[in-house]
């Protein structure tokens, strides 16, 4: 008999540096893959199921549509294991839609190679959102810092195009330099399809709206060169300006910005922002004390992190 196959696949969450929810719009993006990964474990079964309990199309939507675009429609059991706080604007979706597509695709001999992984799993996150961008399905799939653009750029890397409907997105690899940075989980729990349907609503309202969005792509370019130039100060108040305009979108929250200021505070901070889609999960700190902004935040009882970045994107085993 032959022995049961079982594939194993994982893939990183990520920070976004600059420009979440202009990047749906087609502004650009500037992430960094974490190293926390999720990891996902895949066999052939009588009925799929997640972690032994049966697969529940809303529960479980993201793993739902990523085992439809990756499997032959055989039925799966799957194992999950997350080193990611669900929820908390740090990739967990994505990483999850990612690790499902290739360890599914992977047992199913379909899917090959992180670009085919990375289309897969952001159909799998836009069907269940209604509306995204292949930010983070393309972060977790490449690892490194990513950024997405409008159009292909020549002074970067670049890695692959994914289009939807009239958009589409060109993704490139940037290096750059480890940065000191420190993730806060406010621990309050953000749904991504909530903040971008609040986004949604607000710019087809207001001509203001569309503004911000195209001034936190400027915003983004700038970023992109400071860093290019490691001026950090530069960055951190860039930082601060694309978290302001997060704040004029709606997508802010008070804890939010409180730690934000707070962090700022800290001697040696160059800036903060909220990271992922607001409302609530993680902030970002650019600071060259990262000891004493996890002290200062550690008194108002969240959880944080000094973030180290990851080279390693999706990761197939099997
Ligand atoms: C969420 O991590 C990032 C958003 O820009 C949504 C998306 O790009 O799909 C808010």
């Amino acid at each position: 008999m032959e022995p049961e196959r079982v594939t194993s696949a994982s893939a990183p969450g990520k920070v976004i540096l600059f420009g979440e929810h202009a990047v749906v719009y087609g502004e650009p993006s500037l992430s960094l893959a974490l190293d926390r990964r999720i990891h996902v474990q895949a066999r052939r079964a009588q009925t799929t199921s997640v972690n032994g309990e049966p697969l529940d199309p809303q529960r479980h939507a993201y793993i739902d549509r990523a085992i439809d675009l990756a499997s032959d429609h055989g039925a799966v059991a799957l194992t999950t294991r997350s080193e990611l706080p669900s929820s908390g604007g740090v990739g967990s979706s994505a990483a999850l839609s990612v690790a499902v597509v290739a360890a599914v695709g992977s047992l199913s001999g379909r899917v090959v190679g992180p670009e085919g992984i990375a289309r897969r799993a952001f159909e799998a996150e836009y069907a269940t959102q209604g509306s995204a961008s292949p930010n983070d399905t393309s972060v977790a799939a490449a690892g490194g810092a990513v950024l997405l653009a409008p159009a292909l750029r020549a002074d970067q890397e670049f890695l692959w195009r994914i289009g939807k409907g009239e958009r589409a997105w060109a993704v490139h690899r940037v290096h750059l330099p480890e940065l000191p940075l420190v993730v806060v989980n406010t621990g309050s729990r953000s749904r991504t399809t909530e903040q971008v349907a609040r986004v949604r609503r607000f710019i087809e309202r207001n001509a203001f709206g569309r503004d911000v969005i195209a001034e936190i792509g400027r915003v983004t370019m700038e970023g992109v060169e400071a860093l290019k130039d490691g001026d950090l100060r530069r960055t951190g108040s860039l930082m601060t300006r694309n978290h302001e305009l997060l704040h004029m979108l709606g997508v802010d929250s008070p804890q939010l910005s409180r730690l934000c200021d707070l962090a700022r505070r800290v001697p040696g901070t160059y800036g903060a922002k909220l990271t992922g889609a607001g409302g609530g999960g993680s902030l970002i700190v650019l600071t060259e004390d990262r000891d004493a902004v996890l002290a200062a935040v550690a008194k108002e009882g969240v959880t944080s992190f000094a973030a180290k970045a990851s080279r390693t994107g999706v990761e197939v085993t099997g």
